[in-house]
């Protein structure tokens, strides 16, 4: 017998249906829950302004509905070009949190005073300064952040976090920030500090590990709040900062409850991906699915579908597989995983698919799933309401 199937993936079909984008794979997103995740952000951040992280949504339009929130402000880009090209098509405050060596697109910043004025670039040295020097010559002022280390390092090494900035403590930013002030061509703007092994690893549990998760996030949240108001107080003292951005989803709580961090990052809370599955302290809406076709049975306990294998960025390990929204009781086999063109799918669940079926996933991160797809269906209210490009749908590859 077939169990019928529940909302929200029976009415994505017949919405589907009736706006003519009755192909796979697609990609929806539940607008009601973008809305729900998009207030629980704001509530979350208890009036701190959050700077929208792009990487985590990559689509235009999407971004610009998060944007008219008046809980967000400004964009944390991911590249130079991702950047140059918002600030084109009109977007403004734009941090990019990671360095860059895009030499052409430095100079193009340097040819451009509106995107002069949009941009912030980040470093984490005086290298990637002679890198911008040798790329554009004398250019005009450029605005820059500094990047604090925001690892936890509970002894000699042992480091828990990103391996991000090289600059830990106060002392060694405050130096970085007054070689910066006294250099000719830039402005010192910002500060960013990304704990991400406090915004970016689930806790939830009983488990052993998820404990020693959970003591090693508190350990680390009390470190860093000294620490960055530390080297907020130092660098204050060379320049007028603008902004110190910190966190990122996981970690608003704590991340905004320090007084010296004036913003906090988020991006990946809108669209709820697998990875936030397993937080004790919020539970976002899964807001964006995408679903592929089954295509044959190879043996009665087996269902493939076409394609699948929209495996995430980071250490490899199964948390980094998309996961089964729809059926029920359904996995990968353990032999085969999330296959490029066709990934077999097993469990009870399995039995009871047909060819021409659909198997609804979500992606273990966020952003990447819009690289797969050139538009998102757009679901609000029962039926698809139009469709958002995603930055490969604009033609746009940037990572
Ligand atoms: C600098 C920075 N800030 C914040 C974030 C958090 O983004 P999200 O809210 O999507 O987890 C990230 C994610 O990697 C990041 O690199």
């Amino acid at each position: 017998m077939r169990t019928a199937i529940p909302q929200p993936f029976s009415g994505y079909l017949e919405a589907l249906r009736e706006a003519g984008l009755d192909r796979r794979p697609v990609a929806v997103l539940d607008l009601d829950a973008v809305a729900a995740n998009v207030t629980d952000l704001g509530r979350r951040a208890a009036g701190k302004p959050l700077r929208l992280a792009s990487k985590s949504l990559r689509s235009r339009p999407v971004l610009e509905r998060v944007l008219a929130d008046p809980a967000f402000s400004g964009l944390l880009c991911f590249t130079l070009a991702e950047a140059l090209w918002l600030a084109e098509e009109g977007l403004s405050d734009l941090v990019i949190g990671y360095p860059t060596a895009d030499a052409e697109g430095l100079r193009e910043l340097a040819g451009s005073d509106e995107a002069r004025g949009a941009i912030t670039l980040m470093i984490d040295s005086l290298e990637q300064l002679d890198f911008i020097d040798a790329a554009a010559p004398g250019h005009p002022e450029v605005r820059v952040a500094l990047e604090l280390d925001a690892s936890y390092r509970p002894g000699p090494g042992l480091m828990i976090g990103a391996a991000r900035s090289p600059q830990h403590s106060a002392g060694e930013l405050a130096t970085l920030a007054s070689a910066v002030v006294r250099r000719p061509g830039f402005r010192l703007v910002g500060l960013m500090a990304y704990e991400g092994q406090i915004a970016g690893v689930g806790n939830a549990g009983r488990s052993v590990r998820a404990a020693a998760v959970r003591a090693m996030q508190a350990a680390s949240a009390r470190e860093l709040a000294v620490r960055r108001a530390e080297a907020v107080a130092a660098v204050r003292l060379v320049a007028e900062l603008e902004f110190v951005n910190g966190g990122g989803t996981g970690s608003i709580e704590s991340t905004g409850a320090e007084a010296s961090v004036t913003e906090i990052a988020a991006g990946s809370g809108v669209y709820g991906p697998g990875l936030f599955d397993h937080y004790t302290h919020f539970s976002p809406r899964h807001a964006l699915h995408f679903g592929l076709d089954v295509v044959r049975r190879p043996a009665p306990g087996i269902a493939t579908v076409l394609g699948g294998g929209w495996v995430a960025s980071g250490a490899p390990g199964p948390d980094r597989l998309p996961t089964v929204a729809w059926p029920r009781k359904v996995h990968f086999r353990g032999t085969e995983g999330a296959g490029e063109v066709q990934t077999p799918l097993v469990g009870e669940g399995a039995s009871a698919l047909q060819v021409g079926d659909v198997v609804w996933f979500r992606h273990a991160k966020a952003g990447e799933l819009c690289e797969r797809v050139n538009e998102l269906a757009l679901f609000q209210g029962g039926a698809i309401v139009g469709t958002a490009p995603t930055y490969r749908g604009e033609g746009k590859a940037f990572l």
